[in-house]
This record gives structure tokens, sequence and C-alpha cells, in this order.
């Protein structure tokens, strides 16, 4: 019998950050059935960059109003003194960011035990290459197409040639993480994306600024073309 050969499958992952907190279990309940396929939440500790987010109290909330898997992209630093705590509270995949980590083979280890699936994140200014020696540890690699901190800011079109260098690292080193990008994703830009290699994106103010959050979900999912 052939083994089974899983679907390559564009996800979807809305950011928490452009969400209505005022109406939070709302807001997850429509992008949940609307078919996202994870909850982006970006942890920001005001020092790796500049603006303060959310942390473990907001992770654990969230892992009670959505079955969705939440997406920890760690903008901190010294990174390694959260993931036990984002484990725990609830995040299926935590990501930190190269330029925040040193020790970023140990840390992505420690993520794995934890039961998580471990995700490298670099900044526009750090080449490819930082991630190569790393990348067969790699759950998942994470290409920042803007400057972390804010949401609703403009895609850096020179992040498409970044994807592309980064499909092609993963490919020589037999990898099949998941190849993420995040910051100004929207109709205009992720057809790009996808074609560059990317196949999991991030989606903060396209999804929770749209009139229908769902159909957003859907219109940016077909960009991709995908295959059912
Ligand atoms: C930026 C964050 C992003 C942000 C994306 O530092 O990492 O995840 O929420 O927001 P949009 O999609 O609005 O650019
Ligand atoms: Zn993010």
């Amino acid at each position: 019998m052939n083994p089974v050969v899983p679907t390559p499958r564009v996800k979807i992952a809305p950011s928490l950050l452009a969400a209505d907190f005022g109406r939070l279990a709302e807001q997850l309940a429509v992008i949940e059935a609307g078919g996202a396929d994870w909850l982006h939440v970006d942890v920001m500790d005001g020092v790796f960059v500049p603006n303060l987010s959310f942390g473990v109290k907001v992770i654990e909330t969230c892992k009670r109003l959505t079955t969705l898997p939440l997406d920890v992209h760690l903008m901190v630093v010294e990174p390694e003194k959260y993931v036990d705590s984002f484990a725990k509270a609830g995040a299926s995949v935590l990501t930190i960011h190269v330029e925040a980590a040193p020790h970023l083979h140990r840390h992505l280890a420690r993520i794995r035990e934890l039961g998580c699936m471990a995700g490298a994140v670099m900044n526009p200014a750090t080449p490819v290459e930082a991630l190569r020696d790393v990348a067969a540890e790699l759950d998942l690699l994470l290409i920042m197409s803007v400057n972390p901190g804010f949401g609703g800011q403009k895609f850096i079109p020179a992040s498409l040639g970044k994807i592309s260098r980064a499909r092609a690292m993963l490919s020589d080193a037999r990898s099949n993480a998941l190849l993420e990008v995040d910051g100004g994703v929207t109709r205009d830009t992720i057809q790009a994306c996808w074609r560059a290699g990317a196949d999991t994106f991030v989606a903060g103010n396209a999804v929770f600024m749209a009139a229908d959050p769902a159909a957003e979900i859907r219109a940016l999912r077909a960009l991709c073309a995908e295959q059912a």
C-alpha cells in the first residue's frame, strides 16, 4: 500500500494583535468558524521591539476561548526564560528570534521537549544564512516581512527574495518545516509570497479590519490557489 502523502495545505493565521479586545470571544469564534488554521499571538517585551503586548494570562484566555492552535511569536530578549510558561499556558507553536537567541539550537530542543512546534524567526535585516545550521532542527521558519513591533505596516518587497532563499535552504536541509510570513500580508501581497514558497501566512489587519473576516480568510486562501 502506498504511504499516505499529506496534501500541502496553506495555513492562514490571523494575528490577535489586530483583534478588538472588547469582544475577544466573539472575534475568535468568527475566525474559527471562518476557517482560520491558527491564531497568531504576538508577545512583545518593549526591549526587543519598541512596543508592549501580552503575556501568559492572554495566552491562557485564548486557549479557553478557541480550539485553534496558538502560534506564539516571541519578540522578547532572553526568550528561553518564557518558553516553559507559554507552553504550559497553551502554545502549540513557539517561535523565537534568531537575533535574540545566541543559543538557538538549545532553545529549539527545549521547545520540542515541551511538546510544541519549534520555530525560528528572522528580522528583515537578518540574512537567511543565519538559520542554515539549524534548518534541520526547525518545525517552522518565520520570515518577518516588516520590522516587528506593530501591526498594519507595509510589506517589504525584498521579503519575496528572502522567502525563495529560505525555501531553497529548507529543501537543501531536507526539512519539512513550515515557511511562514508575517507582516503586511494582504490580498495584494499573499499570492507573491505563496509563489515564492511560503505556506503559512499571518494576517492581522487584513482579517480583523475586514467587514467580513471569514470571507477575507477565504479570499486570502483562494489567492494561494490551494488544491482542496
Ligand atoms: C508585527 C507582528 C505581526 C503583526 C502583523 O510585529 O509580528 O504578527 O500582528 O500584523 P499585520 O498583518 O497587520 O501586518
Ligand atoms: Zn507576529
